[in-house]
């Protein structure tokens, strides 16, 4: 097996297209089973930086005691996005993911308070209704993913006032998700669930990996706040 010191752009773009045939979520969760332990180095050469976009953009609106928030982090990986969210100040996370290997890296990254392995788009999140303060999800959003329903789940588990933070790509292959996750979100602000407080497209979102692309692909971060019933 390659060293992960002497990996390239080139060979992630390999592993990352190799896992375009997976087209179930159980499938997905299988392949981040065994990127697991290369993931962090990874996509640190992707330049992947939603993570930190999704942090500063609830860092930028969070008015409230940080410490004292409990932030559920879904699809939760090895953890990148509460080790951004600690820099500006949250100090209390809750993960769900459904690759025991990403948990377990999370679980070491000894930033969570519990961690729970759940596939998402099967039944209901394993969370409590209106308990959590923030609510995240980065980099799960696309097809084969999870699934536009949970969009919903995400909402229940927020606190009345809390927000929910979501990214998704915006390249040629998510392009059908995108709109039905935009269609979701549009129609949950009519139903009085939330109000939109920042949707922002970001050109430079990562390194692309496909065939039909070169240099990088754009993706978008949400911001919406649960309205107080
Ligand atoms: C690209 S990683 C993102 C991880 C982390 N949020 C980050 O930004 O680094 C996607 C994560 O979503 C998880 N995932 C994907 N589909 C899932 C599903 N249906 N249920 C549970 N977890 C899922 C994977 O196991 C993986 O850890």
């Amino acid at each position: 097996m390659m060293s992960a010191s002497a990996k390239t752009f080139e060979n992630v773009k390999t592993l990352i297209l190799s896992a375009h045939k997976n087209t179930t979520s159980r499938d997905k969760v299988n392949f981040y089973n065994s990127w697991a332990d290369n993931y962090d180095q990874d996509v640190a050469l992707l330049d992947y930086r939603a993570p930190s976009l999704a942090a500063n953009i609830i860092s930028c609106h969070f008015t409230g005691d940080r410490e004292a928030a409990v932030v559920l982090d879904v699809a939760c990986g090895t953890g990148l996005v509460a080790k951004q969210l600690k820099q500006f100040g949250f100090g209390h996370f809750v993960g769900i993911d459904g690759s025991e290997a990403m948990l377990k890296l999370a679980r070491d990254s000894r930033l969570y308070q519990d961690l729970k392995q759940s596939l998402l788009g099967e039944g209901t999140l394993p969370v409590q209704c209106d308990s959590f303060d923030v609510v995240v999800i980065v980099g799960a959003l696309s097809d084969g993913q999870v699934p536009v329903a949970v969009i919903r789940e995400l909402c229940k588990s927020t606190k009345p006032g809390g927000y929910v933070c979501m990214t998704t790509r915006s390249n040629h292959d998510n392009l059908e998700y995108k709109s039905a996750l935009e269609l979701e979100l549009k129609q949950m602000e009519e139903e009085g669930l939330w109000s939109c407080v920042q949707a922002t497209d970001v050109e430079d979102w990562e390194r692309a990996v496909s065939e039909q692309e070169d240099g990088y692909i754009s993706g978008s971060v949400y911001l919406y706040k649960k309205l107080q019933l």
